[in-house]
């Protein structure tokens, strides 16, 4: 004998593993139904009413020939249920302990596949396509089968066919879906991968649906199980540890197998959509159709991030009392709702979406909290620094359309923070604005002032944004910048900032507002100024060409 052939299902080709056990040959197997154990070097054996399995290099079959013509024979009963033995293989390899990134999109693929092959399989048991899609589905739930450690699920299927004689496919798919939902608390994660690939909400539940649905057995009534052996089957079941994501009780098995034995469709997650529905309905009426767009969308996401998070009673509470602090916070000076938004990196994202589609014009920033209207105008060379300390800034600014055409008469809106960081409206007995003004571009576009190189500096802490930052850990602080608001008539106002290069923060800015074409260089140096002011000691210069775009209309 030079080898072993097996043609057959998962019985077949296990005996011609025991037979190689014994006797070294290699095997061929051409697999004519859906068990994967072709593609595993492990092999099951029962003797005194107990199943033990083991792995062995010389169990794996050195050949394996896939040809679903041999499967078309294949009983539509028999079809399904081995499909869904094949898919337990993949459900267990992505809660394995020994689980990894290949063997994971192998299981993926295949429960994806199975899962819309069987249906079709069961509709039309000649459909070669159907057939080869199920094929490649319970080959690579096979590979997953004898890469990673099994759980749950196929200890109770080997107990239940090793010591109790229930047929081996049959019991997978009664069990399966109660296995999944036995450990579904454990690994909310791997279900959510699951029912998405199966193209359902939740994966035990969508799995039952599916065996029934194929006409498979839901309940070991049905395989012939006496009731009286749950208890026993129980026991045996969780008489040797083994990993499994979730701890196992002999309550909890008994309880999953009283479950499976009735064919009780698991227990899924409450289904909510008549709720939104209703809240949507409730908006039918709106006449603006944008409120009616923007309002839907909103509770919707809502309604699904509070299902999907389980959000308790509390935490729903907690976060209402978060506002309202926010709310009681804020005033004419502190605006800790733009806060929230900005450390939230929302306002960059409306800033992006509304002010940054345009590639040839200065990058927008966000506005900020600090900005104050109808700042004091100034000259053109003023010092708006108002004589506080801080290393002198010389800053000449120029304002062009985007093809490079000075733009005259344009207001420019300047705001920083002194050198200790805070903004003239943060101190209490601050006299009138300060680091601050609104100046005019002359004909050449351009303005001048002298103020002060602007320093890094926290956001205010103090509020529920200072909480949201420490409870995930982020620091406060804001990139060194000044801000510009730029407007002038017939052009898009532009609201942003300058920040200097090589400051701190730039990468870790709190409010994500840093762009690369905003770093600029305030140029150090030392000696004569442009307009002839001594400076004693270190003096900067900012040199920059805002260019902005033409309105739409
Ligand atoms: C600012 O640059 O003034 C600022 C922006 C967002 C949040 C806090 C401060
Ligand atoms: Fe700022």
């Amino acid at each position: 004998m030079d080898c072993l052939v097996a043609i057959g299902g998962g019985s077949t080709v296990g005996l011609a593993k025991a037979l190689a056990l014994r006797t070294g040959r290699p095997q061929v197997a051409v697999p004519t139904t859906y068990a994967g154990s072709e593609v595993t070097p492990v092999l099951g054996e029962t003797a005194d009413g107990a199943k033990t399995t083991q792995s062995a290099p010389v169990l794996l079959p050195a050949t394996v020939i896939y040809d679903v013509e041999l499967t078309l024979g294949l009983p539509v009963a028999t079809s399904v249920t081995s499909g869904i033995n094949a898919l337990a293989h993949s459900v267990e390899a992505l809660y394995s302990p020994t689980a990894n990134p290949v063997i994971d999109s192998l299981a993926l693929e295949s429960i994806s596949r199975l899962s819309r092959a069987l249906p079709r399989v069961a509709a039309d048991p000649s459909d070669l396509d159907a057939r080869s899609d199920a094929q490649v589905g319970a080959w690579l739930a096979g590979l997953c089968l004898g890469a990673v450690g099994m759980g749950l699920h196929h200890k109770l299927c080997h107990t239940l066919g090793g010591s109790f004689g229930l047929p081996h496919s049959p019991t997978h798919a009664v069990i399966l879906p109660h296995a999944m939902a036995y450990n579904a608390p454990a690994v909310p994660d791997v279900m959510r991968r699951i029912a998405g690939a199966l193209g359902v909400r939740d994966a035990p539940t969508g799995v039952y649906d599916l065996a029934v649905a194929l006409g498979a057995p839901t309940s070991l009534q049905d395989l012939g199980m006496a009731e009286d052996d749950l208890v026993r089957a129980a026991a045996l079941a969780t008489s040797t540890p083994y990993p499994n994501p979730r701890p196992l009780t002999r309550a909890g098995i008994e309880t999953l197998l009283v479950d499976a034995w009735h064919g009780k469709r698991p227990a899924g997650p409450p289904d909510f959509g008549w709720l939104t529905r209703q809240v949507l309905d409730s908006f039918a009426d709106t006449r603006d159709p944008r409120i009616k767009q923007l309002l839907s969308d909103l509770v919707a996401r809502l309604h699904d991030y509070v299902e999907a998070n389980d959000v308790t009673e509390a935490e729903w509470q907690y976060a209402i009392g978060f506002l309202t602090r926010t709310g009681h916070i804020t005033d004419a000076k502190r605006q800790e709702f733009i806060l929230l938004s900005d450390t939230l990196g929302i306002s960059s994202m409306v800033d992006l979406l509304t002010n940054s589609r345009t590639p040839e014009t200065t990058p927008s920033a966000v506005l900020g909290p600090f900005f104050v209207e109808n700042a004091p105008a100034a000259d053109d060379g003023a010092d708006i620094a108002g004589g506080l300390p801080g290393t002198p800034l010389y800053a000449d600014i120029t304002v062009t359309d985007v093809d490079g055409n000075p733009v005259a008469g344009a207001t420019v809106d300047v705001w920083q923070s002194n050198d200790d960081g805070f903004y003239d409206v943060q101190i209490p007995d601050s006299h009138g604005p300060v680091l601050r003004a609104n100046f005019r571009t002359g004909g050449d576009g351009r303005f001048r002032f002298w103020s002060i190189l602007p320093s890094e500096y926290p956001i205010p802490a103090d509020g529920p944004v200072g909480e949201m930052l420490a409870a995930v850990g982020r620091h406060e602080w804001r990139a060194p910048h000044l801000h510009f608001m730029i407007s002038a008539a017939g052009f898009r106002r532009l609201t942003t900032q300058l920040f200097v290069a090589g400051g701190a923060y730039l990468d870790s800015d709190t409010v994500f507002g840093v762009k690369d074409g905003l770093i600029v260089d305030y140029v150090p140096h030392r000696g004569p100024t442009p307009d002839g002011r001594e400076i004693d000691g270190e003096w900067r210069s900012l040199t920059f060409t805002f260019r902005i775009s033409a309105n739409q209309e």
